[in-house]
């Protein structure tokens, strides 16, 4: 049989944007989607893909075992593991979906991959699963596991997992950790997108706490290349760091939004800290640079320009996101007597430290 990549999670921000690249510059590989479709699942997000015969899509549960199984006997010789629970706020309401897939669902593919006698498996990770770093610290491949949120600590059980079946079987496991993306076709309740579309609808851009996070902004685009070069040149059991170097405070990120948009500062609204906020994320990069040969090319200033111009363009795109469930989660969350509903003026100001 002829080989064939798995794409798990390929219907949602990144996973889409990695077939969309894998579909340009490997025109030859064929690629099997494997995707439970939960809200953040969008079959719009693999426009057009969907009728090339080398893309083919199985609604499915990455921890379904006889699903896995039944699409890893189609053939498949390499898994890209995307499909997982992204969203810290969801995970502080209930952290039970998260521990599903993030981390029974990677454990069901591990399993499976082994027993299909997979190749390769990478798994995608983030760079939260290190917590909090006081600045001008960046974490290192080797530094501790220190995560902060439900989120974060299921990822980072995922990729213990996944480096436990290297050390303990031997197969041949990557692991990927990257900074916060932002680019087409992230879901609104994310940061950027969410800032993007108030914005649009001038309304307010909830804030959390004083704002002052620091996050590393890396264009989806640069991040998939990054993951195509560690699914080809990594090597077994190794972590690569996949990083802009873009660090930015979280106001910084949205005054930058607002001038590009021409909208009034005043849109901007200090709400409630998140729980258990971390102030700042970073990741030492050298080596992934050296040993892939990666760099990323989106500067920020294009690559929300970019961005910006999407969310313009695809109005339709997040205008039927916004009306559908999204508009209860986003009242459990923002409205009156949400968890982020009062301002920074009437509760203590964010003042974690790392
Ligand atoms: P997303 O929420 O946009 O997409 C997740 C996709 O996984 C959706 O299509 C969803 O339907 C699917 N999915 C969820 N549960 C599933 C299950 N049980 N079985 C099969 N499919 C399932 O997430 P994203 O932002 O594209 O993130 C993709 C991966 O990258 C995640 O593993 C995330 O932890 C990681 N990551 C994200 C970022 C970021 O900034 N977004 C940064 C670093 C790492
Ligand atoms: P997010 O996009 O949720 O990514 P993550 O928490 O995984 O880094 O949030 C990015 C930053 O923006 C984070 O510091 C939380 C902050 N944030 C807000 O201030 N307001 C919001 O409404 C959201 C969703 C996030």
């Amino acid at each position: 049989m002829s080989s064939k990549l798995l794409i798990t999670g390929g219907c949602g921000f990144i996973g889409s944007n990695f077939v969309r690249l894998a579909r340009r510059v490997r025109p030859g590989q064929a690629l099997v989607i494997l995707d439970k479709l939960t809200y953040a699942g969008n079959l719009e997000n693999l426009d057009g893909l969907l009728d090339d015969p080398e893309v083919s899509l199985v609604r499915g549960d990455i921890a379904d075992r006889r699903c896995v199984a039944a699409v890893l006997d189609r053939g498949v010789d390499r898994v890209v593991n995307f499909a997982a629970e992204s969203h810290v706020d969801r995970s502080i309401e209930d952290a039970s979906a998260f521990i599903q897939t993030n981390v029974v669902g990677t454990q069901v593919l591990l399993e499976e991959c082994r027993r299909a006698a997979v190749k390769r498996f990478l798994q995608v990770s983030t760079d939260e699963v290190y917590g909090s770093l006081a600045p001008p610290a960046s974490a290192r491949s080797d530094d501790p596991l220190t995560p902060s949120s439900p989120y974060s600590a299921s990822k980072a059980a995922a990729d213990l997992f996944a480096l436990a079946d290297h050390k303990t079987y031997g197969t041949d496991v990557v692991v990927t950790r990257a900074t916060n993306n932002y680019g087409p076709y992230q879901f609104p309740e994310k940061m950027l997108p969410l800032m993007i579309t108030q914005a649009l609808e001038d309304r307010p851009l909830p804030v959390y706490g004083d704002g002052l996070q620091i996050r590393d902004w890396i264009h989806v685009e640069d991040h998939c290349e990054g993951l195509l070069l560690a699914l080809e040149r990594g090597r077994p059991g190794r972590i690569y760091h996949l990083g802009a170097g873009e660090e930015h405070t979280n106001l910084d990120m949205v005054h930058r939004l607002l001038a590009q948009l021409k909208k009034p500062p005043t849109l901007i609204k200090h709400v409630t800290d998140r729980p258990g906020h971390d102030r700042r994320y970073s990741l030492d990069t050298g080596s992934t640079r050296d040993e892939l040969g990666w760099a990323p090319t989106h500067t920020l200033e294009r690559g929300l320009a970019q961005t910006i111009e999407w969310y313009l363009s695809h109005r339709g795109w997040w205008d039927k996101i916004k009306s559908g469930e999204y508009r209860s989660y986003y009242e459990r969350l923002y409205g009156t007597g949400g968890r982020y509903a009062a301002t920074t003026s009437e509760v203590t100001r964010g003042s974690q430290v790392p």
